[in-house]
């Protein structure tokens, strides 16, 4: 038995690598391309402390599922330790397991062809609950996420919202104390959105103090809910703090949020800016370490669009992202 850690979870210089098989390609152009390999995640530290509301933030690609996968035995990674609780998760994985509960988003996780209740008893049996420690543990679970009434329902006639309560419902099932939640809002539509992340904050981890690895692409909702966040990009992590603490990382910390009809060339101001647009509507975040000392030579630089709107606001972890990476977090079609 190892010594009770302060650290949920611990993880050392996890590596996980993909092979992606040439293809053969006829024609003009060499016969065959080369294996390539995915360096999906490449060399990470990570220590959650218990109780902590942990998120990893990256975009899609970033390497978040397959990290995840790492820590919850579902991947054995190319290398590198996890202990769960100071369970390690070679060593000791039955109990490392028990410790755990996981959704992984995107998947079929669940029986389509059962309902909401029947998939939550095969996979109480699954945990070794018996059948009235499930149906106690179900009730209560069906009730706290507002499914009692379509229970007896097909998993099929559920809508996505509904389905990605059960698979958390499913994670919870053995009332573990540490909990992986891949991408929990994903599709979800916005009272749905807001229903799964006040259950996370308030009740799992506020009320019943469990400790939680939060994946996400949405830097509002790690910015709102996680005590700590560690920026992922390209299979590693490149910051790990507080929100607060991320965004002081931008050297200058105000930024001018400028919406333009058409385009305008703020390059002489000479302050980091970044340029977003869709359907003619120009976004630019102009960085600086007093808004006022730039404003004229914004208005005057703008001259060939025409202004929507100017904004003031503190730098977001999409702008730490930035800072960090040189990349853009969030894909255009991808706001929530
Ligand atoms: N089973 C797999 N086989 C091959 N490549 C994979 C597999 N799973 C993930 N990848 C690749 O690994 C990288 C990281 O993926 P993933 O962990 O899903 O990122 P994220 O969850 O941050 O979007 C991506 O380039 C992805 O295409
Ligand atoms: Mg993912």
């Amino acid at each position: 038995m190892g010594l009770k850690s302060e650290r949920a979870i611990l993880a050392q210089d996890i590596v996980k690598t993909f092979k992606k098989k040439g293809r053969r390609k006829y024609g003009i152009g060499p016969k065959i391309t080369r294996d390539e390999y995915i360096h999906a995640v490449n060399g990470v530290d990570l220590a959650v402390h218990e109780g902590e509301l942990f998120g990893l933030l990256g975009p899609n690609g970033a390497g978040k599922t397959t990290l995840v996968k790492c820590l919850s035995t579902l991947l054995l990674p190319n290398s590198g330790n996890v202990s769960i609780n100071g369970h390690d998760i070679v060593e000791d994985p039955i109990a490392a397991r028990e410790c755990l509960g996981i959704t992984t988003g995107g998947e079929r996780t669940l029986y389509w062809k059962l309902s909401g209740r029947d998939n939550l008893k095969y996979f109480a049996a699954l945990y070794g609950l018996s059948s009235e420690e499930a149906d106690k543990r179900i009730d209560y679970l069906m009730k706290i996420m507002g499914l009692e009434e379509r229970q007896h329902e097909r998993i099929e006639k559920y809508s996505t919202g509904m389905r990605q309560k059960v698979s958390i419902s499913r994670a919870l099932i053995h009332d573990p104390p540490v909990l992986l939640l891949d991408e929990p809002t994903l599709g979800l539509d916005p009272s749905f959105s807001r229903f799964i992340r006040s259950f996370i904050k308030k009740d799992l981890n506020q009320k019943q103090g469990k400790t939680i690895v939060l994946t996400t692409h949405y830097m509002d909702e790690a910015d709102q809910l996680c005590d700590r966040i560690a920026i992922m990009n390209e299979g590693k992590i490149v910051a790990v703090d507080t929100p607060e603490a991320l965004k002081r990382k931008i050297p200058q910390d105000e930024v001018l949020e400028v919406k333009c009809l058409g385009h305008a060339d703020f390059s002489g101001i000479g302050q980091r800016v970044y340029a977003d647009s869709a359907e003619g509507v120009t976004i630019y975040r102009i960085h600086a370490e007093n808004v006022e000392d730039i404003m004229s030579e914004v208005i005057q630089a703008s001259h060939s669009a025409r202004i929507l709107s100017m904004n003031v606001s503190k730098p977001t972890l999409e702008d730490v992202f930035i800072h960090l990476t040189g990349a853009r977090l969030t894909g255009e079609d991808d706001g929530q």
